[in-house]
Protein backbone atom coordinates (compact mmCIF):
# COMPACT_ATOMS: atom_id res chain seq x y z
CA UNK A 1 0.00 0.00 0.00
CA UNK A 2 1.35 3.10 -0.92
CA UNK A 3 0.17 6.37 1.43
CA UNK A 4 1.42 9.89 1.61
CA UNK A 5 2.86 11.18 4.96
CA UNK A 6 -0.59 12.51 5.55
CA UNK A 7 -1.87 9.18 5.11
CA UNK A 8 0.57 8.03 7.50
CA UNK A 9 -0.48 9.41 10.56
CA UNK A 10 -3.60 7.55 10.41
CA UNK A 11 -2.21 4.03 9.10
CA UNK A 12 1.38 3.82 10.11
CA UNK A 13 2.62 -0.01 9.71
CA UNK A 14 0.10 -1.25 10.26
CA UNK A 15 -3.30 0.81 10.25
CA UNK A 16 -5.35 -1.92 12.13
CA UNK A 17 -3.19 -1.56 15.12
CA UNK A 18 -3.72 2.73 14.43
CA UNK A 19 -7.24 2.76 14.23
CA UNK A 20 -9.10 5.54 16.02
CA UNK A 21 -11.06 3.97 18.26
CA UNK A 22 -14.42 5.87 19.67
CA UNK A 23 -16.53 5.13 22.60
CA UNK A 24 -19.89 5.17 20.54
CA UNK A 25 -23.36 7.32 22.15
CA UNK A 26 -26.31 7.75 21.51
CA UNK A 27 -27.43 10.48 18.64
CA UNK A 28 -23.52 12.30 18.67
CA UNK A 29 -22.92 11.70 15.18
CA UNK A 30 -25.51 12.92 12.99
CA UNK A 31 -28.78 14.80 13.15
CA UNK A 32 -31.74 13.02 14.01
CA UNK A 33 -33.04 11.31 10.19
CA UNK A 34 -36.50 10.19 11.81
CA UNK A 35 -35.05 6.57 11.37
CA UNK A 36 -33.49 4.54 14.21
CA UNK A 37 -29.91 5.43 15.44
CA UNK A 38 -26.98 3.66 14.40
CA UNK A 39 -25.05 5.23 16.50
CA UNK A 40 -26.56 4.08 19.50
CA UNK A 41 -24.33 1.21 20.48
CA UNK A 42 -22.67 1.74 23.64
CA UNK A 43 -19.67 -0.41 23.42
CA UNK A 44 -15.73 -0.44 24.61
CA UNK A 45 -12.97 0.18 22.21
CA UNK A 46 -12.14 -2.51 20.46
CA UNK A 47 -8.61 -3.99 21.62
CA UNK A 48 -6.02 -2.50 19.30
CA UNK A 49 -3.16 -4.93 20.24
CA UNK A 50 -3.35 -8.60 20.05
CA UNK A 51 -2.84 -10.15 23.02
CA UNK A 52 -0.57 -13.50 23.74
CA UNK A 53 -3.85 -15.60 23.30
CA UNK A 54 -4.53 -14.05 19.75
CA UNK A 55 -2.25 -16.52 18.41
CA UNK A 56 -4.49 -19.24 18.52
CA UNK A 57 -7.95 -19.14 16.85
CA UNK A 58 -9.26 -21.13 19.65
CA UNK A 59 -9.29 -18.07 21.53
CA UNK A 60 -12.16 -16.15 19.25
CA UNK A 61 -14.19 -14.31 20.78
CA UNK A 62 -12.75 -14.45 23.96
CA UNK A 63 -11.48 -11.75 25.81
CA UNK A 64 -14.51 -9.39 27.35
CA UNK A 65 -16.89 -10.88 25.17
CA UNK A 66 -19.05 -13.96 27.17
CA UNK A 67 -19.85 -16.78 24.67
CA UNK A 68 -23.45 -16.11 23.17
CA UNK A 69 -26.23 -17.89 24.84
CA UNK A 70 -28.72 -19.70 23.46
CA UNK A 71 -32.37 -18.49 23.60
CA UNK A 72 -34.62 -21.62 23.58
CA UNK A 73 -37.73 -19.65 23.34
CA UNK A 74 -36.40 -17.81 20.94
CA UNK A 75 -38.99 -18.40 17.56
CA UNK A 76 -36.92 -18.53 14.02
CA UNK A 77 -36.29 -15.47 12.32
CA UNK A 78 -35.19 -18.60 9.03
CA UNK A 79 -36.48 -21.41 8.31
CA UNK A 80 -35.02 -23.46 5.81
CA UNK A 81 -36.01 -26.96 4.29
CA UNK A 82 -35.27 -29.49 1.87
CA UNK A 83 -33.09 -27.19 0.18
CA UNK A 84 -31.63 -28.08 -2.65
CA UNK A 85 -28.86 -26.37 -5.49
CA UNK A 86 -27.69 -28.44 -8.20
CA UNK A 87 -25.41 -26.69 -10.71
CA UNK A 88 -25.75 -28.14 -14.01
CA UNK A 89 -22.70 -29.35 -16.12
CA UNK A 90 -23.01 -28.95 -19.50
CA UNK A 91 -20.84 -31.22 -21.96
CA UNK A 92 -18.09 -29.70 -24.29
CA UNK A 93 -18.66 -28.93 -28.37
CA UNK A 94 -20.88 -27.08 -29.58
CA UNK A 95 -23.91 -28.59 -28.77
CA UNK A 96 -24.22 -28.45 -24.80
CA UNK A 97 -25.88 -31.23 -23.25
CA UNK A 98 -26.63 -31.33 -19.63
CA UNK A 99 -24.60 -34.33 -18.05
CA UNK A 100 -24.81 -34.41 -14.60
CA UNK A 101 -25.00 -32.14 -11.64
CA UNK A 102 -23.02 -30.58 -8.93
CA UNK A 103 -25.13 -31.00 -6.06
CA UNK A 104 -23.63 -28.76 -3.99
CA UNK A 105 -26.40 -28.59 -1.68
CA UNK A 106 -28.75 -31.42 -1.24
CA UNK A 107 -31.21 -31.56 1.23
CA UNK A 108 -30.62 -29.44 3.93
CA UNK A 109 -32.94 -28.08 6.66
CA UNK A 110 -32.18 -25.80 9.89
CA UNK A 111 -33.69 -22.54 11.88
CA UNK A 112 -32.02 -19.67 12.88
CA UNK A 113 -33.74 -18.23 16.04
CA UNK A 114 -34.37 -14.58 15.73
CA UNK A 115 -31.31 -12.58 17.36
CA UNK A 116 -29.26 -15.80 17.62
CA UNK A 117 -26.66 -17.43 15.51
CA UNK A 118 -25.91 -20.58 13.75
CA UNK A 119 -22.84 -21.77 12.80
CA UNK A 120 -22.82 -23.60 9.80
CA UNK A 121 -19.34 -25.49 9.48
CA UNK A 122 -17.63 -27.82 7.02
CA UNK A 123 -14.74 -28.35 4.96
CA UNK A 124 -14.21 -26.15 1.41
CA UNK A 125 -16.32 -27.81 -1.16
CA UNK A 126 -19.27 -29.20 1.16
CA UNK A 127 -21.97 -26.37 0.35
CA UNK A 128 -21.65 -23.55 2.38
CA UNK A 129 -21.60 -20.64 0.78
CA UNK A 130 -24.39 -22.19 -2.15
CA UNK A 131 -26.73 -22.44 1.24
CA UNK A 132 -25.36 -18.63 1.99
CA UNK A 133 -26.19 -17.68 -1.31
CA UNK A 134 -29.45 -19.32 -1.79
CA UNK A 135 -30.83 -17.67 1.54
CA UNK A 136 -29.91 -14.29 0.07
CA UNK A 137 -31.21 -15.54 -2.95
CA UNK A 138 -27.94 -14.51 -4.72
CA UNK A 139 -28.35 -18.17 -6.22
CA UNK A 140 -32.28 -19.94 -7.02
CA UNK A 141 -32.57 -22.79 -5.33
CA UNK A 142 -33.05 -26.13 -7.36
CA UNK A 143 -35.99 -27.14 -4.68
CA UNK A 144 -36.57 -26.49 -1.25
CA UNK A 145 -38.32 -23.59 1.24
CA UNK A 146 -36.96 -20.75 2.63
CA UNK A 147 -39.28 -18.93 4.88
CA UNK A 148 -38.56 -15.28 6.36
CA UNK A 149 -41.63 -14.55 8.23
CA UNK A 150 -44.59 -15.74 5.97
CA UNK A 151 -42.76 -15.34 2.57
CA UNK A 152 -40.63 -18.24 0.78
CA UNK A 153 -37.63 -16.36 -0.25
CA UNK A 154 -37.56 -19.46 -2.46
CA UNK A 155 -40.18 -18.76 -4.57
CA UNK A 156 -40.12 -14.80 -5.12
CA UNK A 157 -38.85 -13.32 -8.10
CA UNK A 158 -36.84 -10.35 -8.29
CA UNK A 159 -39.08 -7.89 -8.27
CA UNK A 160 -41.13 -9.36 -5.03
CA UNK A 161 -37.29 -10.00 -3.50
CA UNK A 162 -36.28 -6.59 -3.75
CA UNK A 163 -37.98 -5.26 -0.39
CA UNK A 164 -36.77 -8.14 1.44
CA UNK A 165 -33.28 -8.00 0.20
CA UNK A 166 -33.22 -5.44 3.02
CA UNK A 167 -34.00 -8.11 5.67
CA UNK A 168 -31.40 -10.58 4.76
CA UNK A 169 -27.82 -9.17 4.34
CA UNK A 170 -24.65 -11.00 3.53
CA UNK A 171 -21.03 -10.44 4.52
CA UNK A 172 -18.34 -11.85 1.83
CA UNK A 173 -15.56 -14.24 2.89
CA UNK A 174 -12.53 -12.38 0.87
CA UNK A 175 -12.93 -8.12 1.82
CA UNK A 176 -10.44 -7.63 -0.53
CA UNK A 177 -12.60 -9.03 -4.00
CA UNK A 178 -16.22 -7.84 -2.14
CA UNK A 179 -15.73 -4.56 -2.35
CA UNK A 180 -15.23 -2.33 -5.54
CA UNK A 181 -12.15 -0.73 -5.65
CA UNK A 182 -13.23 2.02 -8.15
CA UNK A 183 -15.73 3.20 -5.37
CA UNK A 184 -15.16 5.43 -2.54
CA UNK A 185 -16.27 3.94 1.12
CA UNK A 186 -18.92 6.74 0.77
CA UNK A 187 -20.27 5.06 -2.25
CA UNK A 188 -19.92 1.34 -1.28
CA UNK A 189 -21.68 1.69 2.13
CA UNK A 190 -24.26 4.23 0.81
CA UNK A 191 -25.47 2.71 -2.60
CA UNK A 192 -28.07 0.49 -0.42
CA UNK A 193 -29.25 3.37 1.43
CA UNK A 194 -29.62 5.18 -2.14
CA UNK A 195 -31.75 1.76 -3.49
CA UNK A 196 -33.42 0.94 -0.62
CA UNK A 197 -34.49 4.76 -0.24
CA UNK A 198 -33.62 4.47 3.72
CA UNK A 199 -32.69 7.73 4.19
CA UNK A 200 -33.32 11.16 2.39
CA UNK A 201 -30.53 12.12 0.29
CA UNK A 202 -28.89 14.31 1.96
CA UNK A 203 -28.86 12.45 4.95
CA UNK A 204 -26.64 9.49 3.14
CA UNK A 205 -23.43 11.00 3.84
CA UNK A 206 -24.25 11.38 7.49
CA UNK A 207 -25.42 7.85 7.75
CA UNK A 208 -22.66 6.73 6.08
CA UNK A 209 -20.76 8.34 8.57
CA UNK A 210 -22.62 6.92 11.71
CA UNK A 211 -22.00 3.29 10.01
CA UNK A 212 -18.21 3.91 9.72
CA UNK A 213 -18.48 4.68 13.43
CA UNK A 214 -20.09 1.69 14.44
CA UNK A 215 -18.03 -0.10 13.18
CA UNK A 216 -14.81 0.91 14.14
CA UNK A 217 -13.81 3.00 11.40
CA UNK A 218 -12.94 6.75 11.25
CA UNK A 219 -16.19 8.67 9.85
CA UNK A 220 -13.74 11.24 7.78
CA UNK A 221 -12.65 8.41 6.11
CA UNK A 222 -15.88 7.96 3.50
CA UNK A 223 -14.04 9.47 0.47
CA UNK A 224 -11.22 6.83 0.98
CA UNK A 225 -10.74 3.69 -1.29
CA UNK A 226 -10.38 0.20 -0.36
CA UNK A 227 -7.00 0.12 -0.91
CA UNK A 228 -6.33 2.42 1.12
CA UNK A 229 -7.49 0.20 4.00
CA UNK A 230 -6.06 -3.10 6.10
CA UNK A 231 -7.85 -6.22 5.05
CA UNK A 232 -9.62 -6.18 8.72
CA UNK A 233 -11.16 -2.33 7.97
CA UNK A 234 -12.13 -3.81 4.74
CA UNK A 235 -13.71 -6.32 6.52
CA UNK A 236 -15.53 -3.36 8.37
CA UNK A 237 -16.16 -1.87 5.70
CA UNK A 238 -18.47 -4.71 4.37
CA UNK A 239 -19.99 -5.06 7.49
CA UNK A 240 -21.07 -1.82 7.51
CA UNK A 241 -22.42 -2.02 4.50
CA UNK A 242 -24.04 -5.36 5.46
CA UNK A 243 -25.44 -3.57 8.19
CA UNK A 244 -26.94 -0.24 6.27
CA UNK A 245 -30.19 -1.74 5.88
CA UNK A 246 -30.73 -2.96 9.41
CA UNK A 247 -31.14 -6.33 8.44
CA UNK A 248 -32.82 -9.23 10.72
CA UNK A 249 -30.51 -11.84 9.27
CA UNK A 250 -26.81 -11.59 8.47
CA UNK A 251 -25.23 -14.63 6.56
CA UNK A 252 -21.86 -13.85 7.35
CA UNK A 253 -19.80 -16.80 4.65
CA UNK A 254 -16.02 -16.79 6.42
CA UNK A 255 -16.17 -13.40 7.36
CA UNK A 256 -12.58 -14.06 9.45
CA UNK A 257 -10.61 -16.59 7.55
CA UNK A 258 -9.09 -14.34 5.15
CA UNK A 259 -7.73 -11.95 7.90
CA UNK A 260 -4.56 -12.21 10.11
CA UNK A 261 -5.54 -14.50 12.80
CA UNK A 262 -4.40 -11.50 15.15
CA UNK A 263 -7.20 -9.23 13.66
CA UNK A 264 -9.75 -12.46 13.64
CA UNK A 265 -10.99 -12.38 17.58
CA UNK A 266 -11.79 -7.66 16.91
CA UNK A 267 -14.15 -8.52 13.69
CA UNK A 268 -15.92 -11.53 15.69
CA UNK A 269 -16.13 -9.12 18.49
CA UNK A 270 -17.34 -6.52 16.47
CA UNK A 271 -20.42 -8.35 14.75
CA UNK A 272 -20.56 -10.31 18.18
CA UNK A 273 -21.45 -6.32 19.52
CA UNK A 274 -23.36 -5.94 16.35
CA UNK A 275 -25.49 -9.04 17.22
CA UNK A 276 -26.03 -8.01 20.50
CA UNK A 277 -27.24 -4.14 19.91
CA UNK A 278 -29.28 -4.34 16.51
CA UNK A 279 -30.70 -7.72 17.46
CA UNK A 280 -29.65 -9.04 14.43
CA UNK A 281 -29.58 -13.20 13.62
CA UNK A 282 -26.60 -14.61 12.17
CA UNK A 283 -26.25 -17.35 9.62
CA UNK A 284 -22.34 -17.64 10.39
CA UNK A 285 -20.16 -19.78 7.76
CA UNK A 286 -16.48 -21.06 9.01
CA UNK A 287 -14.84 -23.94 7.65
CA UNK A 288 -13.40 -24.65 10.94
CA UNK A 289 -15.53 -25.60 14.67
CA UNK A 290 -13.07 -23.32 16.67
CA UNK A 291 -14.01 -20.14 14.81
CA UNK A 292 -17.89 -20.50 15.80
CA UNK A 293 -17.66 -21.61 19.67
CA UNK A 294 -18.14 -18.51 21.14
CA UNK A 295 -20.79 -16.59 18.46
CA UNK A 296 -22.82 -19.25 17.85
CA UNK A 297 -24.57 -21.37 20.52
CA UNK A 298 -25.97 -23.78 17.79
CA UNK A 299 -24.13 -25.37 15.00
CA UNK A 300 -25.08 -27.51 11.79
CA UNK A 301 -21.98 -29.27 10.66
CA UNK A 302 -22.17 -29.85 6.67
CA UNK A 303 -20.53 -32.76 4.34
CA UNK A 304 -20.85 -32.87 0.83
CA UNK A 305 -24.02 -30.63 0.67
CA UNK A 306 -25.39 -32.14 3.79
CA UNK A 307 -26.03 -31.78 6.87
CA UNK A 308 -24.58 -34.77 9.09
CA UNK A 309 -24.70 -33.18 12.59
CA UNK A 310 -26.71 -30.64 14.03
CA UNK A 311 -27.01 -29.48 17.76
CA UNK A 312 -26.53 -26.93 20.29
CA UNK A 313 -23.07 -25.91 21.92
CA UNK A 314 -23.02 -28.73 24.07
CA UNK A 315 -24.29 -31.26 22.14
CA UNK A 316 -21.60 -30.49 19.35
CA UNK A 317 -18.54 -29.88 21.17
CA UNK A 318 -18.78 -32.10 24.09
CA UNK A 319 -21.03 -34.48 22.88
CA UNK A 320 -20.78 -35.19 19.29
CA UNK A 321 -21.87 -39.19 17.92
CA UNK A 322 -20.63 -38.11 14.29
CA UNK A 323 -17.33 -39.76 13.19
CA UNK A 324 -16.80 -36.50 10.77
CA UNK A 325 -17.34 -33.93 13.31
CA UNK A 326 -14.92 -36.23 15.68
CA UNK A 327 -12.36 -35.70 13.39
CA UNK A 328 -12.82 -31.84 12.79
CA UNK A 329 -12.96 -32.01 16.70
CA UNK A 330 -9.78 -33.34 17.04
CA UNK A 331 -8.56 -30.51 14.90
CA UNK A 332 -9.52 -27.60 17.28
CA UNK A 333 -6.57 -26.81 19.88
CA UNK A 334 -8.08 -26.68 23.23
CA UNK A 335 -11.02 -29.05 22.81
CA UNK A 336 -10.77 -31.12 26.28
CA UNK A 337 -10.21 -34.71 25.92
CA UNK A 338 -13.25 -35.53 26.89
CA UNK A 339 -14.85 -33.54 23.96
CA UNK A 340 -13.21 -36.61 21.54
CA UNK A 341 -13.97 -39.95 23.98
CA UNK A 342 -10.59 -39.11 26.06
CA UNK A 343 -8.56 -39.48 23.15
CA UNK A 344 -6.08 -36.60 22.67
CA UNK A 345 -4.54 -37.59 19.43
CA UNK A 346 -5.39 -35.91 15.62
CA UNK A 347 -7.84 -37.82 13.74
CA UNK A 348 -6.40 -37.67 10.25
CA UNK A 349 -8.72 -37.63 7.46
CA UNK A 350 -7.95 -39.86 4.58
CA UNK A 351 -7.82 -38.63 1.09
CA UNK A 352 -10.31 -35.59 -0.31
CA UNK A 353 -13.86 -34.80 -0.30
CA UNK A 354 -15.24 -37.06 -3.12
CA UNK A 355 -16.58 -34.91 -5.55
CA UNK A 356 -20.36 -33.53 -5.56
CA UNK A 357 -21.34 -34.54 -9.15
CA UNK A 358 -20.96 -38.09 -8.09
CA UNK A 359 -20.97 -38.98 -4.31
CA UNK A 360 -20.43 -41.57 -2.69
CA UNK A 361 -24.15 -44.11 -2.46
CA UNK A 362 -25.43 -44.19 0.81
CA UNK A 363 -23.48 -42.00 3.36
CA UNK A 364 -21.11 -39.77 1.75
CA UNK A 365 -18.67 -39.78 4.17
CA UNK A 366 -18.19 -43.45 4.17
CA UNK A 367 -14.99 -43.10 1.65
CA UNK A 368 -13.49 -41.58 4.60
CA UNK A 369 -15.08 -42.70 7.40
CA UNK A 370 -12.89 -45.13 10.16
CA UNK A 371 -15.95 -46.97 11.18
CA UNK A 372 -17.58 -47.74 7.92
CA UNK A 373 -19.96 -50.96 7.40
CA UNK A 374 -21.69 -52.78 4.82
CA UNK A 375 -25.04 -50.82 5.82
CA UNK A 376 -23.24 -47.26 5.09
CA UNK A 377 -23.10 -47.84 1.42
CA UNK A 378 -26.55 -48.91 1.05
CA UNK A 379 -28.62 -46.39 2.85
CA UNK A 380 -28.22 -42.98 3.45
CA UNK A 381 -28.68 -42.28 7.16
CA UNK A 382 -31.45 -40.44 8.46
CA UNK A 383 -30.54 -37.06 10.25
CA UNK A 384 -31.93 -38.14 13.64
CA UNK A 385 -32.79 -36.76 16.63
CA UNK A 386 -31.37 -38.08 19.38
CA UNK A 387 -31.53 -35.45 22.26
CA UNK A 388 -33.39 -31.88 23.02
CA UNK A 389 -31.36 -30.37 20.25
CA UNK A 390 -29.10 -32.88 18.91
CA UNK A 391 -29.68 -34.49 15.39
CA UNK A 392 -26.96 -37.05 13.87
CA UNK A 393 -26.65 -38.43 10.52
CA UNK A 394 -25.30 -42.04 11.03
CA UNK A 395 -25.99 -45.10 10.76
CA UNK A 396 -23.18 -46.07 14.16
CA UNK A 397 -23.80 -43.06 16.26
CA UNK A 398 -21.68 -42.71 19.46
CA UNK A 399 -18.66 -41.19 20.94
CA UNK A 400 -15.26 -41.68 19.75
CA UNK A 401 -13.89 -44.62 20.37
CA UNK A 402 -17.33 -46.21 21.58
CA UNK A 403 -19.69 -46.23 17.86
CA UNK A 404 -21.79 -49.28 18.41
CA UNK A 405 -21.07 -52.15 16.64
CA UNK A 406 -24.33 -52.92 14.88
CA UNK A 407 -25.92 -50.35 13.11
CA UNK A 408 -28.46 -48.42 15.65
CA UNK A 409 -30.66 -47.24 11.95
CA UNK A 410 -31.55 -50.49 10.17
CA UNK A 411 -35.04 -51.48 12.28
CA UNK A 412 -36.09 -47.49 11.96
CA UNK A 413 -35.27 -48.14 7.97
CA UNK A 414 -36.63 -51.25 7.78
CA UNK A 415 -33.65 -53.02 6.66
CA UNK A 416 -31.40 -55.86 8.40
CA UNK A 417 -27.80 -55.13 10.22
CA UNK A 418 -26.12 -54.98 6.53
CA UNK A 419 -28.67 -53.32 5.11
CA UNK A 420 -30.53 -55.33 3.04
CA UNK A 421 -34.16 -55.26 2.40
CA UNK A 422 -36.02 -57.33 5.67
CA UNK A 423 -39.23 -58.95 4.71
CA UNK A 424 -40.77 -57.89 8.29
CA UNK A 425 -39.37 -54.58 8.55
CA UNK A 426 -40.89 -50.94 7.36
CA UNK A 427 -39.54 -47.29 7.50
CA UNK A 428 -40.48 -45.77 10.86
CA UNK A 429 -42.84 -42.47 10.48
CA UNK A 430 -40.80 -41.22 12.94
CA UNK A 431 -37.91 -40.65 10.15
CA UNK A 432 -38.72 -37.03 8.66
CA UNK A 433 -35.90 -34.57 8.86
CA UNK A 434 -38.26 -31.00 9.58
CA UNK A 435 -36.32 -28.08 10.48
CA UNK A 436 -36.20 -27.53 14.13
CA UNK A 437 -36.57 -30.52 16.67
CA UNK A 438 -39.29 -32.16 18.28
CA UNK A 439 -40.67 -33.09 21.40
CA UNK A 440 -39.65 -36.70 21.11
CA UNK A 441 -36.54 -38.17 20.04
CA UNK A 442 -34.51 -41.58 19.94
CA UNK A 443 -32.22 -41.80 22.90
CA UNK A 444 -29.19 -44.26 21.71
CA UNK A 445 -29.16 -46.03 25.02
CA UNK A 446 -32.70 -47.33 25.09
CA UNK A 447 -33.06 -47.36 21.18
CA UNK A 448 -36.87 -46.50 21.10
CA UNK A 449 -38.26 -43.16 21.09
CA UNK A 450 -39.77 -41.17 24.06
CA UNK A 451 -38.96 -37.51 25.98
CA UNK A 452 -36.18 -37.77 28.36
N1 LIG B 1 -21.71 -21.50 -9.60
C1 LIG B 1 -21.33 -22.78 -9.50
N2 LIG B 1 -21.37 -23.62 -10.55
C2 LIG B 1 -20.99 -24.91 -10.42
N3 LIG B 1 -20.53 -25.46 -9.28
C3 LIG B 1 -20.46 -24.68 -8.21
C4 LIG B 1 -20.85 -23.29 -8.24
N4 LIG B 1 -20.65 -22.76 -7.00
C5 LIG B 1 -20.17 -23.74 -6.23
N5 LIG B 1 -20.05 -24.90 -6.96
C6 LIG B 1 -19.59 -26.21 -6.45
O1 LIG B 1 -20.46 -26.56 -5.40
C7 LIG B 1 -19.74 -27.18 -4.35
C8 LIG B 1 -19.98 -26.42 -3.06
O2 LIG B 1 -19.33 -25.17 -3.17
P1 LIG B 1 -19.39 -24.06 -2.04
O3 LIG B 1 -20.79 -23.85 -1.65
O4 LIG B 1 -18.62 -22.89 -2.51
O5 LIG B 1 -18.62 -24.78 -0.85
P2 LIG B 1 -17.95 -24.18 0.47
O6 LIG B 1 -18.41 -22.79 0.64
O7 LIG B 1 -18.39 -25.11 1.56
O8 LIG B 1 -16.47 -24.27 0.25
C9 LIG B 1 -18.29 -27.22 -4.80
O9 LIG B 1 -18.04 -28.48 -5.37
C10 LIG B 1 -18.21 -26.13 -5.84
O10 LIG B 1 -17.23 -26.43 -6.78
S1 LIG C 1 -23.13 -43.78 8.37
FE1 LIG C 1 -21.40 -45.16 8.20
S2 LIG C 1 -19.99 -44.13 6.80
FE2 LIG C 1 -21.48 -42.63 7.48
S3 LIG C 1 -20.52 -41.63 9.19
FE3 LIG C 1 -21.76 -43.27 10.03
S4 LIG C 1 -20.41 -45.02 10.16
FE4 LIG C 1 -19.41 -43.54 8.86
MG1 LIG D 1 -17.26 -21.04 0.78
Amino acid sequence: MSHSANEDEHYPDDPEKARHQPTYTKGTQSEPTGEPSLASMTQEPHREQPTADDDSVSSLGGDAHTPNVLDPDAPAVLTVENLRMYFPVKSSGVIRRRIGDVQAVDGVSFEVPQGGSLGLVGESGCGKSTTGRLITRLYDPTSGSIHFGDQDLATLSSREMKPLRREVQMIFQDPYSSLNPRHTVGKIVGTPLAVHKVVPKNKIIPRVQELLEVVGLNPEHYNRYPNEFSGGQRQRIGIARALALQPKVMVADEPVSALDVSIQAQVINLLQDIQREFDVAFLFIAHDLAVVRHFCPEVAVMYLGKIVEIGDRDSIYSGSRHPYTQALLSAVPDVKQATVGGRRERIRLEGDVPSPINPPSGCRFRTRCPIAQEICAKHEPPLLQIGKRHKVACHFPGRLGQHPTEPLTSRLLGVDDQGNPDPGGSPSAELNDKPGYDDTWFDLDSRTFGRA
